[in-house]
């Protein structure tokens, strides 16, 4: 079968490949993926700098944003949430937990593994969703509600910043923490679905990114939100804010947010940054607003099962019209190349792995 296959830390390393079918040892459910959503993350292992492929290997098959359906299962197995029967539309969950396991993975919470042990499919040491057919425990399956469709491809990262949220609100919640305003740096699909949760939650949500033009500032004003092309700094000039959503990676904007931050407000950062630049800041004065304020720097990566249920919660309450906006390109499987190459108006750009797939 085709898979879509990269050997991880070498760049130009991407390519169409004819893989073994999976083996039932992987897992119970059997499934045809119809859609792969491509991230930042692909991005950086495509480009050599990131990814680890599993062990005794030298390919890695990509692809974390999944959604399959069902070809196989024995009598339907049963999970928490439900039965998963032939023909369920369903997300595979990207981190398995540590074989230790760590005390955090022991209890399902691998999303704060502390060993490092972890694996993720299409990132570290664990093949991923972008074959023809994959195979997976019950357990990582998260099933999707049919009315979602296709659009069922932006769990994955709607779980990411679910569990954003959550740490926002577990944090804020120290002490009376009622937020109203909110700020979200970058209208890319992290942004963007953090914005909308934000939204759901009834709150004032800035979204800010470096475009003036095309299609980010529509999607922005479509759910709602205040859209911003201007420094960071000017819309936090108010002191009003007391939640900042991070979703660039870039660090002017994490100081930004640290300095002009609310009384007792919560940055989140979501977004991963390449590191190697230096930046000027005046730590000392940095440090005297946090501590006199009572400010929180939180970094939040990855997803456990209950951020993909909120999820799927979440989805399902938006409109799928604007969903759906917000996936600007689909690339057949055989066009990969494609979804490689950055173009202006790009939100979400998703390969279609199967023929079959229907909007
Ligand atoms: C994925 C996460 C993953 C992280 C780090 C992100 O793109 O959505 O699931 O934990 O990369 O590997």
């Amino acid at each position: 079968m085709k898979a879509l296959t990269v050997i991880p830390k070498k760049a130009d390393s991407l390519s169409l490949s004819d893989i073994d079918e999976p083996l039932e040892s992987d897992g119970d459910v059997l499934v045809e993926t119809l859609a792969v959503g491509v991230c930042g993350t692909d991005f950086e292992i495509v480009s050599g700098a990131y990814g680890w492929p599993p062990k005794g290997k030298d390919r890695l098959v990509l692809g974390h944003e999944s959604l399959g359906r069902v070809l196989e299962v024995d009598d339907g197995v049963v999970r928490g949430d439900g039965e998963i029967k032939k023909g369920d539309l369903v997300v595979g969950i990207v981190r398995r937990p540590d074989p230790v396991p760590c005390h955090n993975c022991a209890i399902g919470e691998w999303d704060f593994c502390r060993n490092g042990l972890y694996t993720e499919r299409g990132i570290k040491e664990h093949d991923g969703y972008c074959s023809e057919r994959y195979r997976i425990s019950p357990n990582f399956a998260v099933k999707v509600d049919p009315s979602l469709g296709t659009l069922g491809v932006l769990l994955e990262p709607t779980s990411v910043v679910a569990k954003a949220w959550e740490q926002v609100m577990n944090i804020g919640n120290r002490a009376f923490f009622g937020p109203k305003k909110v700020v979200v740096t970058g209208a890319g699909p992290i942004g963007l679905l953090a914005a909308l949760l934000g939204v759901q939650k009834g709150l004032e949500v800035h979204v800010l990114d470096r475009v003036s033009q095309g299609i980010k500032p529509d999607l922005v004003a479509g759910i709602g939100a205040h859209y911003h092309d201007n420094p960071l700094r000017d819309v936090l000039i108010d002191g009003d804010t007391n939640v900042v959503l991070e979703c660039t990676g870039v660090g002017e904007l994490v100081f930004d947010a640290m300095e002009h931050l609310a009384p007792g407000g919560v940055v989140c950062l979501t977004g991963v940054s390449s590191g190697g630049r230096a930046l000027q800041v005046d730590a000392g004065a940095l440090n005297r607003s946090m501590v006199l304020e009572n400010e929180a720097v939180v970094g939040s990566v990855n997803a456990n099962r209950r951020h993909y249920q909120a999820a799927a919660d979440a989805l399902a309450k938006a409109d799928p019209a604007w969903l759906n906006r917000l996936i600007t390109r689909k690339v057949p499987l055989d066009e990969y190349a494609q979804a490689f190459v950055k173009r202006d108006d790009d939100v979400k750009v998703v390969i279609e792995v199967s023929t079959d797939v229907r909007w």
